[in-house]
């Protein structure tokens, strides 16, 4: 095998209590049979032996994926439907791995829909990928083999149950997935994602009709599209037994949708959920809808402000079947943005959140970042109706995953994936335990090697932030690879990203004098976000157009934190660097050298963010450094 199992790498540990030695139980459904065969080769893989007692597996009917743990005796059950086994059996092996005490519980999971999106093309290649590779397609194809398998298992061992196989920008050879030309690998890759009970989701190319079909029009309300579809549906979802639904990017960027034809967003998301609900099936309807081709001398259009005023105004509108799946932030996935103030909005209409642990704004695994406090921020996030995360009915996050050996480029950018698995499961869990977790479960117990990670990915996103994104600015990274400092990249361009710094101020002015954004969150939030004097510092200027001099809480000057956090960050880059480099002999020997090859290249950028950015304000206001440290004219 030449790729590493991450977290599911057993390690013998002593001590295990006697009923491990002996597992019994006949599931009946694939997901009970591998709940069964994980524990025989998981416990055998810790080192359990013969004992007093023995695990019990008792099998009960249905469809859900709750367990239980109980004693019994000297035995110990657990006992639920197979999909409730196999989360069960993953849980008690972490348990044993960490050597913590196995009491009695009951657990189900907080959402019933937990998706990663591959961005992954037919041509093998991955959108926004940096961990190689797609492992869903070669030679333009897509493939069911060994390593399907063991990524349905890592999606199940954290409680992961849905996968969308392809990009949401649909071109090539993806076009085809729904036309029946590969029905027998989709079946096959359906077949191995569901014996662990995960379920496979394609992405549509919403001009399909017209692409593949030949009809002279994708508008849906046009009768002859609506029966393509069903059509179309009627024999996919017979030939892929293991199709939950289609996710859909329309009217985005580019690609087709219903606004071409002059319908509703939910005109379009409603026409495919009725051709899908037969097979009870669901739509996943991306709300990522903004005018990229604007004029940046256009002052008034705010991209922050496109998905509420799309989507809101059709609250009620969309079918039962049918999720919006809303990302994070309100522009797109940068290190710090406030809350979708869409997520916050939405009464009459399921939702589904949508992270990024790709980082393709986060360093792209080349930076560490650890994304678990900026998805609990957002999950735990409470505004008038609520905290988010009793909102959603979904939480999906684009995947980090390629066929490099270590599955996501970076060693410690799994411990995204872990931690966001998890916190499908239970958001209520904390950054910090689920750290601590991933380390121990994929490093063995060394407490040295434990503390010093912990502390690496708990500094992480902060770290990031500080030298690349003040103050929610986002948006300095260089156009075509979203990597490295180019503070004026997006400034002329279409996109809808601007700072407007001159030698006096920067920033947008998103408040009521400005863009008006910071209403959309409602009259308490929204005045708390739309006044200079009470926005949260970490998003000042994300909502505010800022003077350089304007006092921050503690006293220093705007320009002069901007600054401080450059400097700053760059320091705490190298002694994260350092911290690692002390791990040698202590984690393995290659996990060590590509760890150390990234903190490299991570301490190189920084200090390039470093002196770009504070250069350019530099450059604009000609106000020094207060404490004399070294920026360059
Ligand atoms: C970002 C990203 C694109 C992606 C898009 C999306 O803009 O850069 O590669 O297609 O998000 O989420 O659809």
């Amino acid at each position: 095998m030449d790729y590493s199992l991450l977290w599911l790498d057993w390690k013998k540990r002593g001590g295990l209590p006697p009923w491990t030695g002996r597992v019994e139980g006949t599931p009946e459904t694939p997901q009970g049979k591998a709940a069964l065969r994980e524990l025989r080769e998981g416990l055998a893989a810790l080192g359990a032996a013969p004992g007093t007692g023995c695990l019990r597996l008792r099998e009960e009917p249905g469809n859900g994926e709750g367990w239980t743990l109980t004693r019994e005796g000297e035995d110990v059950v657990l006992a639920g439907p197979g999909r409730g086994l196999l989360y069960a059996s993953f849980s008690l092996l972490e348990k044993l791995a960490l050597g913590r005490e196995v009491r009695p519980e009951a657990s189900a999971p907080r959402y019933p829909l937990r998706m990663l999106d591959h961005w992954d093309n037919a041509d093998g290649s991955i959108e926004r990928g940096y961990g190689g590779n797609s492992f869903f397609f070669r030679g333009n194809r897509p493939v069911c083999d060994g390593r399907t398998r063991d990524y349905a298992r890592l999606l199940a061992s954290v409680g992961l149950n849905a996968c969308c196989l392809n990009n949401v920008n649909v071109f090539g050879e993806a076009l085809e997935l729904i036309t029946g030309k590969y029905d027998k690998v989709l079946r096959e890759i359906g077949d191995t994602l569901g014996e662990y009970g995960v379920s496979l989701w394609l992405c549509v190319n919403f001009a399909a009709p017209l692409d593949q079909g030949g009809l002279p029009t994708a508008d849906p309300l046009d009768p002859a599209v609506r029966a393509w579809w069903r059509e179309t549906c009627d024999r996919l979802f017979a030939a892929v037994p293991g199709l939950r639904g289609f996710l859909v990017k329309a009217d985005s960027e580019g690609r087709p949708g219903p606004q071409t034809y002059g319908r509703t967003q939910a005109e379009g998301a409603n026409m495919l959920a009725e051709a899908v609900r037969p097979h009870g099936g669901t739509i996943l309807w991306r709300c990522f809808v903004y005018n990229c081709t604007q004029d940046w001398r256009d002052g008034k259009t705010d991209r922050a402000r496109a998905q509420y005023d799309t989507f809101a105004p059709l609250d009620g509108a969309f079918g039962e079947n049918v999720l919006l799946q809303v990302k994070n932030g309100p522009v797109d996935f940068q290190v710090r943005e406030p809350v979708s103030p869409l997520l916050l909005r939405l009464e009459r209409t399921r939702s589904i959140v949508e992270f990024q642990l790709a980082q393709e704004y986060t360093g792209q695994q080349w930076h560490v970042c650890y994304l678990a406090p900026l998805m609990k921020e957002v999950l735990d996030f409470t505004g008038p109706t609520g905290a988010v995360k009793d909102r959603l009915e979904a939480v999906c996050a684009v995947s980090n995953t390629g066929d490099d050996c270590n599955w996501c480029g970076h060693d410690l950018a799994a411990a995204n994936l872990y931690a966001f698995g998890r916190l499908c499961w239970d958001p209520d869990l904390g950054s910090e335990a689920l750290a601590r977790e991933w380390v121990k479960l994929t490093c063995g117990p060394d407490p040295a090697v434990e503390e010093t990670v912990t502390d690496i990915l708990l500094r992480s996103r902060e770290v990031y932030e500080q030298y690349t994104s003040p103050l929610g600015l986002g948006w300095l990274c260089w156009p075509p690879t979203h990597y490295g400092p180019s503070p004026d990249g997006f400034e002329y361009d279409r996109w809808g990203t601007y700072h407007k710094a001159t030698c006096r101020e920067i920033g947008v002015e998103r408040g009521p004098s400005g863009t008006g954004y910071s209403d959309q969150y409602g009259p308490e939030l929204g005045a708390l976000y739309g006044s200079m004097d009470t926005c949260p510092e970490e998003l000042l200027l994300f909502f505010h157009r800022v003077p350089y001099g304007h006092r921050m809480k503690d006293g220093r000057t705007l320009l002069q934190r901007i600054y401080d956090d450059h400097f700053a960050g760059f320091a705490a880059a190298e002694e994260m660097a350092a911290a690692w480099d002390r791990l040698e002999g202590r984690v393995p020997e290659d996990a060590f050298r590509r760890v150390r090859e990234r903190f490299k290249e991570q301490v190189r950028s920084a200090r390039e963010w470093r002196d770009i950015i504070n250069s350019w304000l530099y450059r604009l206001t000609l106000i020094p450094d207060e404490q004399g440290r070294e920026i360059y004219l």
